[in-house]
């Protein structure tokens, strides 16, 4: 707190001390973060740990990263050790997160860092930046949270704590730039990455989109939202359009002796480089056949129902179909155990297939 010299009277603490004081008391345990009190006797986050679990955190909740952030871990514990990992072996074990083409900006980015960085990561948002799959949010949350830079870091839960706080009509995605000006003025030059953290964190446990916590917040004294007595209103959203549906079809082989047949995706494009059974040309733009005159080779194909999975800008309803079959002539691909399907870079879309024609493939063996 500060005097105010004109009034000689104790100025009210400010936005960004608010927030730290109830983040040091209410602050979630993280097994990538550094506890404030440790942060303030000057421990800091590997960076490594703080730009794993960011990638890892984009468009997927906390619950669903931990398990796959300890594996990571424990497999590669330092970021020379992902940069010389097999990439069929990182696509493998990040199978389930989704957007697989962060694991391969993963990959690339670990080799960045170990071969132009000597396995060191920049400690700048600029430098970070530079480095190949990290944009403006990941910059600045690893700046931020491992080297405590003020960088101003926005994600959806920032957007909605700043929306309500400041009550901005505008919609979103076009207010952004206005959200992330606010955000700037609030940041602190003590304790900027703990300010970052807190403010992801009231967003997730008190902010929230629906029914928010508002008693218990610490901008509950001034938040314009909550003046208005309509915070859910926040933040505003450009109308959605529909997602378009598409269709397609899969195929699975299975061998008398219990194997699936299975290839890889092209490199580039939606799940790029990842396993996958045979299916129909789809894309977010054009339908595939949903017949078995499209399967990739000549075999009894019988119809098993199908499958719908939700990608971000479509949804996608496959025709999965089946076939006992003899291995040998089937074009480029190949043939795993039904019980070690699990150890495959199968996307989830695909695993919803491959149960869809197996129901026991996933059961635990
Ligand atoms: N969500 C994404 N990154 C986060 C972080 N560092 N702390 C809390 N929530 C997050």
């Amino acid at each position: 707190m500060s005097i105010s010299p004109v009034q000689n009277r104790v100025a009210p603490p400010s936005h960004a001390e608010r927030l730290l004081s109830w983040y040091d008391r209410h602050h979630r345990e993280l097994p990538w973060r550094v506890s404030p009190s440790a942060a303030k006797a000057g421990k800091r986050a590997d960076p490594y740990r703080v730009w794993l679990s960011e990638v890892m955190l984009q468009q997927t909740t906390v619950q669903a990263v931990k398990p796959y952030f300890a594996k990571f871990l424990e497999r590669w514990p330092k970021v020379t050790d992902l940069a010389s990992a097999p990439s069929e072996d990182v696509m493998a074990a990040w199978a389930g997160l989704g957007y697989y083409a962060r694991a391969r900006n993963l990959k690339k980015c670990a080799e960045a860092v170990a071969n132009d960085h000597a396995g060191v990561f920049p400690d700048t948002e600029d430098g970070l930046r530079a480095l190949p799959g990290i944009g403006d949010y990941t910059s600045a949350a690893v700046a931020a949270i491992a080297f405590n830079r003020p960088s101003a870091v926005m994600d959806g839960n920032v957007e909605r704590v700043i929306s309500r706080l400041f009550a901005i009509d505008a919609p979103l995605p076009g207010s952004k730039p206005v959200m992330k000006a606010k955000v700037r003025e609030l940041t602190p030059a003590d304790r900027p990455g703990d300010f970052a953290q807190a403010m992801m964190d009231l967003g997730a446990t008190i902010c929230t989109p629906k029914r928010p916590a508002c008693a218990l917040c610490p901008f509950r004294d001034d938040c314009l939202a909550l003046a208005e007595h309509d915070p859910e209103r926040f933040p505003v959203k450009a109308a959605k359009k529909d997602k378009p549906v598409r269709v397609g079809a899969a195929y699975v082989a299975v061998t008398d002796g219990g194997t699936v047949f299975l290839r890889r995706r092209a490199e580039t494009g939606l799940l790029g480089g990842m396993t996958e059974v045979p299916t129909t040309d789809w894309t977010a733009r054009i339908d595939g056949g949903t017949g078995v005159e499209h399967a990739p080779f000549d075999a009894d194909w019988e119809a098993c129902g199908a499958i719908v999975h939700v990608f971000t800008h479509f949804e996608l309803r496959l025709s999965v179909y089946r076939a006992r079959v003899a291995t040998g002539s089937e074009p480029a691909g190949w043939w795993v155990p039904v019980e070690r399907l699990s150890e495959e870079a199968l996307p989830t879309v695909m695993k919803k297939v491959i149960s869809q024609a197996i129901p026991t493939a996933f059961a635990k063996h």
